[in-house]
């Protein structure tokens, strides 16, 4: 059942914390400072391509950028446009990232892979799911089952399973900052979500146009989440852009009707383009909901900031997407829709 709660989403979404525990239970070696990923045998990859579909997809993006920054060429692949042009593979590992590990679109590009004689992994939710049975290795999530049609734990504990997947087969330089940072992620969720804002923010801008949503770097794929899931489940316009590309075309969508949300962390020369951007929507009157971490002064140019806690820009990436994901939420509530059961949608896409 919901426990009280109104519906699955938001139970799912509380639930995250405990998710993450569970993702990382028994994995984590904390004195050693390493991650134990035995089970899955040998597996220093010298290339990794990503397939899968919508939140996964999402998830697959996050994971190439960690791949790439611990030096291993890594790309994510839309699992139904991988099988139309099958890359070069070599001796890559091709990972499939899918919840359900039935998604029609992401088994079909896991077979187009083996065919060509790839290694393939997949990282899913679900023991036993035809994607489990049909690769070589799997890697269990264990964010337990999922209900509502849009994806919200799965997506934290597929980005925690990630971290895992890189810090066991690579050589960062970063290993135990980033283990530190994932041991703090479930408490520092805790507080977003007993005190998050962003129903407040939901309620202000529940008429808006339209919804953007911007990010760079591993703040990217959040951004695209944002989207997705904002379009899912309140069926309004929702896009999500590289905060670089805005001036490349979005920008002219942009005006005082359409909130521009935009996650801001750290205060690298990244973070700083992006308030840059930030400044350009906010000459054009959009209003500015910064996710951030406080380092950069783009609460300046911002109506209303969703802070996340100082962390790693990994874990801070779960940190906003929660804030997202609530916003998203109480969104859909306030217009009365269907959320766990989104018009036209289904929860595993069998077909492709
Ligand atoms: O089970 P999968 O992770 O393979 O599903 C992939 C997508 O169909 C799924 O993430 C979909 O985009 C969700 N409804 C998003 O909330």
């Amino acid at each position: 059942g919901k426990s009280g709660y109104d519906h699955y989403m938001i139970k799912e979404i509380h639930e995250q914390p405990r998710a993450l525990r569970q993702c990382l239970r028994e994995r984590v070696d904390e004195m050693a400072g390493t991650v134990d990923l035995d089970d899955l045998g040998d597996l220093s990859p010298t290339g990794v391509q990503f397939v899968a579909c919508g939140t996964s997809y999402h998830a697959a993006l996050y994971g190439a950028h960690l791949f790439r920054e611990a030096g291993i060429p890594a790309q994510a692949f839309l699992a139904s446009e991988y099988a139309t042009s099958v890359p070069p593979i070599g001796d890559a590992l091709v990972i499939g990232v899918t919840q359900s590990g039935e998604t029609a679109d992401t088994l079909s590009a896991l077979r187009a892979a083996e065919k060509r004689g790839a290694r393939t992994l997949v990282v899913t939710n679900v023991v036993g799911s035809t994607a489990a049975r049909e690769c070589d290795h799997a890697f269990y999530i264990r964010a337990g089952p999922e209900i509502g049609v849009a994806a919200s734990k799965t997506f934290s504990s597929q980005l925690a399973a990630l971290n895992l997947l890189t810090l066991g087969m690579t050589q960062g330089d970063d290993t135990r900052e980033v283990i530190n940072a994932l041991r703090e992620l479930p408490g520092d969720l805790q507080r977003i979500l007993d005190e998050s804002s962003a129903e407040a923010v939901a309620e202000l801008y529940q008429d808006a146009g339209a919804y953007f949503f911007i990010g760079r770097g591993l703040q990217f794929p959040v951004a695209l989440e944002g989207a997705l899931k904002m379009k899912e489940i309140t069926y309004k316009h929702a896009e999500g852009f590289a905060a670089g590309e805005l001036k490349h075309g979005p920008l002219a969508l942009v005006t005082a009707d359409t909130p521009v949300f935009a996650v801001v962390i750290g205060d690298d020369e990244k973070a700083r383009k992006t308030v840059g951007n930030v400044k350009e929507v906010e000459a054009r009157d959009a209003p500015v909901v910064a996710i951030t971490d406080g380092q950069t002064d783009v609460h300046r140019y911002a109506d209303h900031v969703l802070q996340i806690p100082e962390t790693h820009p990994r874990a801070a990436a779960v940190l906003a997407n929660a804030h997202l994901q609530l916003l998203s939420y109480h969104t859909a509530a306030k217009l009365g829709r269907n959320i766990d059961k989104p018009r036209n949608l289904a929860k595993s896409v069998t077909v492709e």
